[in-house]
């Protein structure tokens, strides 16, 4: 998704606006441009391609100057090119603006503007807005971009310059973040924090329709009535490392190690042996937890696999019915909603377009919703009811993995406090889960030492077009999640299949040399699995399992087998999806893929 960078001070602002959009890289992107302001001149330098080719550009022709803006597009409204990349300016060039959203009204904005004579050259719905403005422009660019937002439908966080005010520059939000970084007598704006990190820790969060007025004077904000309002500096406590590589070749590797770390946090001052659950930020009474008649838990992509761990769990231990969808799918199916029925959303951004209308539809119905989230600000954060953040701490490869096993604590979380207040678990029954809970760190660790049969395996099968992930109950939660991990980001076709539903269908595709990939870490329902492995071997299948340490049986029916530590059944997933996070980066790194930012993908994605 697109990245927003601005800055206002006393330094060169054209090595601070490429600095911070490389720290919004991760937010996947197909061009770059900047906007600079040097002696009341405007100068726009941008491309097609990569932040290097911009930089490239730069090098050749710097621009000075100590007021800009960037810009990372991801296309929506007009394929890649120079001409559609941001910023945009008016004719006369003395307006440039960068936004990150889709303005749903445009096509209007745009004709209404042609009949008053403006030309676009551009296929972007973004263009329209520095047309707008300088319509509205009589001298006052904050006026000209207050009245230029009330035409505009959609989605939207802008940053504006003008060269007829030259040490100014205005932003605004509604729908797409955008946050302001506050250094001394130097001012950032930025789409998300890691981007003015190096610079600041104290930021604003901007909420819908808030402006922020950065000048030389300083920095104000205003309200949509151009009322001036006071924010609360947000400090982050991230450290500046934990948003760089930190010595792995890769972000996802890198993230895939912290996973203990990020276990850890989330579970610290919630699950405290001898103590009931307490959990901040979420507000349901214990009535209204009794009085639920269903959940609804609703997400995308790898937060939505984290969710069918999460209807797992809470049926289990909580006894209450849930219901999981996909967001994309969600409002489109008049779902069956009151007072008395919970949303679960699950976002690592808390910014995702079809999970934010699930979350407001739900809203609409009167039903609460608890947002499990990593972003603190985030929209999802903003317009829940109730809040769990997952603290896994910044997520930089457009893959998913420290996010997703923070978001199954959350689920046993969740879980577990809902049977506490319900009663549906024994005080004894709860504190066994949290002492098991509390091992996994250990154990994840203990996972990640042991790379080596998984690392073989991929030396071996990488070449294959297509691979089977397989597994019964939670088995197959984790299998939906390694199947995502291997399409993403080596870009090889695989299913996941319930393993007792292979014989319906799918076993027709079974001959020799199939790769299997089969999970059997649940105890309860092992021999089971097993037997499914063997219909497929039988029939030539190259099986590689996963199962519990100590049962070396299942050697006789697979080509090969990773050995996880014992952990309870309900929380093997924690665990056994860490090996298959390793298998699809292995994978991806024997074909040459870019691993952290997979081709036509991006992390958050803000557009339905
Ligand atoms: C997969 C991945 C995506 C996201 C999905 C939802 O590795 O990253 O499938 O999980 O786009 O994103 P969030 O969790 O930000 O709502």
């Amino acid at each position: 998704m697109c990245g927003i960078v601005g800055y206002v001070g006393k330094k060169q602002a054209s090595s601070i606006l490429i600095e911070g959009l490389r720290k919004l890289e991760y937010r996947g992107y197909d061009s770059a441009g900047v906007a600079i302001i040097d002696n009341g001149v405007l100068s726009v330098t941008k491309c097609k391609g990569r932040l290097a080719n911009l930089e490239a550009q730069l090098l050749e022709e710097p621009l000075k100057g100590n007021v800009g803006i960037g810009h990372t597009r991801w296309a929506t409204h007009g394929k890649p090119s120079d001409e559609n990349s941001h910023p945009h300016t008016n004719e006369k060039g003395t307006i440039s603006v960068v936004h990150n959203g889709i303005i749903e009204n445009y096509i209007h904005l745009r004709e209404w503007l042609m009949a008053k004579g403006y030309k676009f050259i551009s296929e972007t719905d973004s263009e329209v807005i520095p047309h707008l403005i300088d319509f509205y422009y009589d001298g006052d660019i904050v006026d000209a971009v207050m009245k230029t937002v009330t035409k505009m439908e959609g989605s939207y966080a802008i940053a504006v310059v003008t060269s007829n005010e030259p040490d100014k520059l205005v932003a605004v939000r509604k729908d797409s973040p955008l946050i302001v970084g506050l250094g001394k007598d130097e001012f950032y704006i930025a789409s998300d924090i890691p981007a003015v990190l190096n610079h600041t820790r104290e930021v604003y969060l901007l909420e819908d329709k808030e402006f922020v007025v950065i000048s030389n004077d300083g920095i104000k904000l205003l309200d949509a009535e151009g009322k001036t309002i006071n924010k609360e500096i947000f400090h982050v406590t991230w450290d500046a490392e934990a948003a760089e590589k930190g010595g792995y070749e890769h972000f996802m590797l890198k993230e895939i190690h912290e996973q203990p770390k990020a276990i850890r946090d989330t579970m610290t001052s919630r699950i405290v042996l001898g103590e009931p659950i307490t959990l901040d930020d979420i507000n349901i009474t214990k009535d209204q937890i009794k009085n639920l008649n269903k959940i609804y838990i609703v997400a995308c992509g790898t937060a939505y696999n984290a969710g069918v761990v999460g209807k797992y769990v809470i049926e289990k231990l909580a006894r209450i019915p849930v219901e999981l969808d996909i967001a994309s799918e969600f409002k489109y199916r008049d779902p069956i909603m009151d007072k008395n029925t919970l949303m679960i959303v699950i976002s690592q951004s808390g910014e995702t377009a079809d999970t934010m209308s699930a979350l407001r539809l739900a809203k609409s119905k009167g039903s609460r919703v608890i947002a499990v989230t990593n972003v603190v600000g985030s929209a999802a954060s903003r317009e829940a009811d109730d809040v769990l953040y997952t603290w896994a701490g910044p997520e930089i490869a457009v893959a998913s993995t420290k996010a997703y096993v923070t978001q199954l604590i959350a689920m046993y979380i969740i879980a577990l406090f809902f049977a506490q207040n319900k009663e549906t678990l024994s005080h004894e029954e709860i504190e066994e889960i949290k002492i098991a809970m509390m091992e996994l760190p250990e154990k994840a660790e203990e996972v990640l030492k042991n790379k080596e049969t998984v690392q073989k395996f991929t030396a071996k099968t990488y070449m294959h077009k297509d691979m089977f992930f397989i597994g019964r109950g939670l088995d197959y939660a984790v299998a939906l999640e390694g199947s995502l991990k291997l399409k993403e980001i080596s870009y090889i076709h695989s299913d996941a299949y319930p393993a007792g539903e292979l014989k319906h269908g799918p076993i027709a595709l079974m001959e020799d040399g199939t790769i299997v990939i089969a999970l059997a870490t649940q105890e309860a329902i092992f021999d089971k699995m097993v037997s499914n492995i063997k219909e497929l071997a039988t029939r030539g299948a190259k099986v590689f399992a996963f199962a519990p340490e100590g049962h070396t049986e299942i050697e006789k029916s697979v080509f090969s087998v990773t050995y996880i530590p014992k952990v309870m059944d309900i929380l093997a997933p924690v665990i056994s999806v860490i090996p298959l996070q390793l298998l699809a980066y292995y994978m991806a790194i024997q074909k040459g893929c870019d691993v952290d930012k997979p081709r036509n993908l991006a992390k958050s994605v803000t557009v339905e």
